[in-house]
């Protein structure tokens, strides 16, 4: 058992009450732990909190297997109760989490649960823009914290592959007889742009882009070729990107692959009355509670007969209820914050229609604006271009602003975690001006900071084995091994940094817990010796367990360790 469960399990006992807290407190000087049940039960036993705190300690200190962890307890404050753990339980927790190696971050709140992460999902025939870029990145990192949760995870890239838009396109290939396969994403962006721009002087234009959506619907073989040709030209780039960033999905199922099930939910709709028509003919849904609109209504098809980006995320819906390899109890949607009235519109939806929809989890996370230059990126004014340079060039910034040369393949690493971490370490509805010096900082909050305590631990452990420890329960740390190690055992490890993260779905978490104990583990390496003092054994084990603990963090929020710099 958790070491914090074992004190809420002690606690519990002793008034059976179950409504408290065992947290750690703000200030690590108060110790390791600190309960509020005091507070919580003073009213209803009708006495002062900090008298009843004391008459917990009281009985707690008669629990013998309490005791065993816990190396004393104070009343403080309003009448909270603080525990500091035995040193030598701290140093058992780090042989533990040095034995179970690349497991030695794992929770296992969620096993036996399934979780669907859907993240990146950018547009065929449009190019990746930032905040595709975002939902890439945060998204992986979600994903690798389920799965180091103790769940079965899969991945879905939702590939904006569907729409009328392709029949502007397919209408503009055909007039200007275009080689598709030969274009880049930009050419087939630009000719999205000036077809549109075309219509305002020729509004029959409309009518062929409609026409030709038809035929893309009704599997014309023409349109189907260069709508096709559109997916392969934009998916090679993407490829080019995701490859860069080392992710890889379980599915990508683009829109198109719901337009079958179309029909049959626009039926269901009307069937139940969650649809009704709107003007002109369209099918809407509206969200009324008590006879008052809470939301905007939303389509579901337009009066011409079209499906809409929300029929598709209804379809979408139904098919991850589905199909058993999708089926999941939460479903995570890695999308920016611009989207939020969408989704709510989205669930609301599927919980109206479907039984099954109202017994699992859908949950927008949504990312705030990454602005680079302090524009926003807009693939219209062609700013894009940016976004190549962080994936692209991320490599040659760290090199440049490296003190020392780097190798190739280091700098490459370095660029990229400082990328990913700079976007990771925030909250993510957080908007924020993307800047390398920041990112690349080795004084700070960032990703090559953490690299770098990778590497310096590798210099301490080089030249000598970290030894069995024997009888651990007899050690006493100084004040620095102490913050070290219960950092990493009470806070890094038992898996509460990624039950934390993945609860409030906040890779941020990671990060901060991963960037404090650097700290902490660059305060203890400047003021203690390791090498060639009585302590050796025991300090070479914290530098140990720093190195892991690092290593696999970092691997959570999708970043590479280096081992030099
Ligand atoms: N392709 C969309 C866009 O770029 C994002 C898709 C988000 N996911 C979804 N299920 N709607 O805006």
């Amino acid at each position: 058992m958790k070491i914090r469960e074992q004190i809420y399990k002690a606690i519990e006992g002793v008034y059976g009450q179950q409504n408290f807290s065992v947290e750690h407190p703000g200030d690590e000087r108060r110790g390791d732990y600190a309960s509020n049940i005091a507070m919580v039960m003073a009213k209803e036993l009708g006495k002062s909190p900090r008298d009843l705190a004391q008459e917990v300690v009281v009985r707690l200190t008669k629990d013998e297997r309490l005791m065993e962890i816990v190396e004393k307890m104070e009343v403080a404050g309003p009448g909270f109760i603080n525990f500091w753990i035995r040193d030598g339980v701290l140093v058992d927790g780090l042989r533990e989490m040095l034995k179970s190696g690349n497991h030695c971050l794992d929770s296992d709140f969620m096993s036996g649960k399934k979780v669907l992460v859907e993240y990146s999902s950018p547009n065929i025939a449009k190019r990746f823009s930032v905040g595709h870029l975002r939902s890439t990145i945060i998204g992986q990192a979600l994903f690798n914290l389920y799965r180091h949760s103790g769940a079965e995870v899969t991945s879905d890239n939702h590939l904006g592959d569907w729409g009328t838009q392709f029949g502007m396109i397919i209408a503009a290939v055909e007039e200007k007889k275009l080689e598709v396969s030969k274009m880049r994403v930009s050419d087939l962006e630009v000719i999205y742009i000036e077809f549109n721009k075309q219509i305002e002087e020729e509004p029959e234009l409309k009518d062929k882009a409609r026409e030709a959506f038809v035929r893309l619907e009704s599997g014309d073989e023409s349109a189907r070729k260069i709508w096709k040709a559109c997916i392969e030209v934009s998916m090679k780039e993407f490829e080019a990107i995701y490859e860069k960033l080392e992710v890889s999905f379980e599915h990508q199922y683009g829109e198109s692959s719901y337009e079958k099930m179309m029909p049959v939910i626009i039926e269901e709709a009307m069937e139940t009355g969650v649809a009704v028509e709107g003007e002109g003919g369209a099918l809407i849904v509206k969200f009324e509670r008590d006879g008052k609109e809470f939301m905007p209504p939303a389509m579901l098809r337009k009066s011409d007969g079209t499906t809409t980006y929300f029929t598709r995320d209804l379809a979408t819906i139904r098919k991850r209820l589905d199909e058993p390899d999708l089926k999941s109890d939460l479903y995570v949607y890695e999308v920016g914050s611009e989207q939020t009235p969408h989704f709510r519109q989205v669930f609301e939806a599927a919980r109206r229609l479907w039984e099954d929809a109202k017994t699992v989890e859908f949950k927008h996370v949504a990312h705030g604006l990454m602005t680079v230059g302090g524009e926003k990126m807009s693939t219209r004014k062609g700013t894009n271009i940016k976004l190549e340079d962080l994936i692209f060039r991320a490599g040659e910034e760290a090199r440049q602003r490296a003190k020392e040369e780097v190798a190739e393949d280091n700098a490459e690493k370095i660029g990229l975690g400082a990328m990913k971490y700079n976007e990771l370490r925030r909250s993510p509805e957080i908007n924020f001006e993307f800047k390398w010096e920041e990112a690349l900082s080795m004084e700070g909050n960032s990703g090559p900071y953490l690299q770098y305590v990778y590497v310096r631990t590798k210099g301490i452990l080089k030249n000598s084995r970290t030894q069995e420890l024997k009888n651990s329960r007899n050690f006493r740390l100084n004040e620095d091994e102490r913050r070290l190690a219960s950092w990493l055992v009470l806070r890094v490890g038992g898996g509460e940094m990624v039950e934390s993260a993945a609860k409030n779905f906040a890779p941020h978490l990671v990060c901060q817990t991963l960037f404090e104990l650097s700290q902490k583990f660059n305060s203890f390496y400047d003021r203690n010796r390791v090498i060639g003092v009585k302590e050796q054994d025991l300090r070479l084990l914290l530098v140990a367990v720093t190195r892991l603990a690092i290593k696999n963090g970092l691997e959570i929020l999708g970043i590479e360790t280096v081992e030099k710099m």
